[in-house]
């Protein structure tokens, strides 16, 4: 069971597997969007389990694995057999015998990691309370598009230490960037929470003024996460001040971006003149999830596909 790849948060692999990943996704973006077939994954099958809403990691994945000749099966909680008690360790048994990968959103980390510890095929996040790897992946893909390698850049994050916080926290670590956080008091980073080694690769800033300078990239995600949903008033309260508007985006540098995973609330976490303005590129990276997660896909499930390399089935 130990050479499953599982992909359960951003410090699951290295700089050179994120190289690789890259490289694929900007291949397979490349070759999809020149209407040429590429179906690897031929009567493989992926297994969707949501324990929470979703538009994007749905549709991205559920797009993504058709695209690569292999198909996807949505389960929803609620309807399974899981809501009425069966316990993780039986279910992640049954499903990954039926099926070749799973992906799981649900809320505490230690469910998914309980499910991968059984499972017989490779389990990835699909968000969590404490992380969400593919969004990261997707985000930092988008970025070499725009600009580049991510090495020694600044990436500004405004607004709550969440799951996607959490994971721009490990990416800084794995790829060698900085993160300034700006978050209102009492929503500091937990550097134990977010999985990190040091703190050498991010600093936290009173003023979000002051974590966007000179940033190569503004980022925010809503106040609020799916199942905090009581705490709502309170954060709404709390999080005034830390809208990215046209001043924060013109503390940054003149080259910056601006990215925010979607789905957003305007006039909250941002103001819509920044989202809807000409540094945003959310559209752009809501995209690259099909794009990087089909070179996840690829890679949990045939390990290093060579760029030239394709299958006999594929038909182009
Ligand atoms: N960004 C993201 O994960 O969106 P969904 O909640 O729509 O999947
Ligand atoms: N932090 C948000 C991300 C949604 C994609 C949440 O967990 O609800």
């Amino acid at each position: 069971m130990n050479s499953v790849k599982h992909f359960l948060q951003f410090s699951d692999f290295t700089r050179a597997e994120y190289d690789h990943l890259f490289e694929r996704a900007r291949w397979i973006k490349a070759e999809f969007k020149a209407y040429r077939k590429y179906w690897p994954l031929c009567d493989r099958t992926l297994v969707m389990i949501f324990e929470k809403a979703s538009t994007r990691t749905r549709l991205s994945f559920e797009a993504g694995m058709q695209q690569l000749g292999g198909s996807a099966i949505y389960l929803n909680s609620r309807d399974s057999q899981l809501q009425r008690g069966e316990s993780i360790e039986d279910a992640a048994q049954v499903i990954s015998r039926m099926s070749d990968v799973v992906m799981i959103r649900t809320f505490e980390q230690a469910m998914i990691e309980r499910f991968a510890a059984h499972s017989r095929v490779p389990v990835i996040n699909g968000l969590t309370n404490e992380y969400h790897p593919c969004q990261i992946l997707a985000d930092i893909f988008t970025f070499i598009e725009h600009r580049g390698p991510i090495q020694g850049k600044t990436v500004a994050w405004i607004g709550d230490s969440n799951n996607v916080c959490n994971t721009w926290l490990q990416a800084a670590e794995v790829l060698d960037f900085r993160v300034h956080v700006s978050t209102p008091p009492g929503y500091e980073v937990t550097p134990e929470r977010a999985g990190l080694h040091g703190t050498r690769h991010f600093a936290q800033f009173a003023d979000p003024l002051d974590a966007a300078r000179q940033a190569d990239l503004v980022t925010t995600d809503v106040w609020t996460s799916m199942g905090f949903e009581a705490e709502n008033d309170a954060r709404r309260r709390a999080f005034a001040d830390w809208q990215v508007d046209v001043e924060m985006m013109r503390a940054a540098s003149p080259q910056a971006l601006f990215m925010h995973c979607l789905p957003v609330h305007r006039g909250e976490e941002v103001a819509a003149a920044v989202i809807d303005g000409p540094q945003s590129v959310v559209w752009d990276e809501a995209e690259n999830r099909m794009h990087t997660q089909k070179a996840l896909l690829e890679y949990v499930l045939l390990g290093h596909v060579d760029g030239a390399q394709q299958n006999p089935q594929s038909g182009t």
